[in-house]
């Protein structure tokens, strides 16, 4: 299903988005990466605006426009994540599509030098931005999360919802070639259990999420 444009179905609310992946540095020039390419968190953004819904979308790295209608913050580190959202609060929706990195190392300010051999990095964990805005004093009404997992899916993510004190968890396996693709199949998990969404395109999943948003503030 797609979003019916001009609806208006979230007028006057704020959704607020985080998409990509971030990446931490190791020196001025190194990073720690992982493969999210920021596609269904913007293609939720997207759907969000179509809807009728002021949206910030708080991006790591990626290389993808910006959707129409949508205020975008760029962003490199999970701590920054963490800054620019807590920076956009309050709202009344937020989903948090990014894959944030789970650790963090003390960059060195200067280049390392391969000839002093692999560098000995000392992990640190990154704050957690889904646990944090569901104890946070202005957490936003509905609070959505996803979780990328290779097995296991819908029991693992169900796990997720309850330790992360998510409202939803969007759920997909990521075992394929799903990370960077167009399409994407995910469980949706509530109170009242799992919903299996058929396979679709990441516009199309996105729509049907805000369709199923939507029904949430009517
Ligand atoms: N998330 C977050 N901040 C982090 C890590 C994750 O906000 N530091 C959010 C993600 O944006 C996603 C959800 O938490 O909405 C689940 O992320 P995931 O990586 O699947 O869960 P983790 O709790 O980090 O567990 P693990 O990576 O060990 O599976
Ligand atoms: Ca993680």
């Amino acid at each position: 299903p797609k979003v019916d444009v001009g609806s208006g179905r979230l007028t006057g609310r704020h959704v607020l988005v985080t998409a990509g992946p971030t990446e931490e540095p190791i020196d001025p020039v190194r990073v720690i990466a992982n493969r999210s390419s920021g596609k269904q968190g913007f293609a939720i953004a997207e759907a969000a605006a179509m809807a009728g819904a002021r949206v910030t979308l708080i991006a790591g790295p990626v290389s993808l426009p910006t959707p129409a209608g949508v205020a975008r913050i760029d962003v490199g580190t999970a701590d920054q994540m963490l800054a620019a959202v807590e920076a956009a609060l309050p709202a009344d929706v937020a989903i948090l599509v990014a894959a944030v990195a789970d650790w963090k190392v003390k960059p060195s300010s200067i280049k390392l030098k391969k000839s002093d051999g692999p560098p000995a990095l000392q992990f640190a964990p990154n704050p957690d931005i889904l646990a944090t805005l569901a104890n946070h004093p202005d957490r936003p009404t509905l609070l959505i999360g996803f979780a990328a997992e290779t097995n296991d899916v819908v029991a693992n993510a169900t796990t997720k919802r309850k330790t992360k004190g998510a409202d939803w968890i969007v759920a997909n396996d990521v075992s394929g070639d799903v990370m960077g693709g167009a399409r994407n199949q995910v469980h949706l998990i509530t109170d009242d259990g799992s919903d299996n969404w058929p396979e679709a395109s990441k516009a199309d999943v996105a729509g049907r999420l805000i369709d199923r948003i939507s029904q949430e503030f009517a």
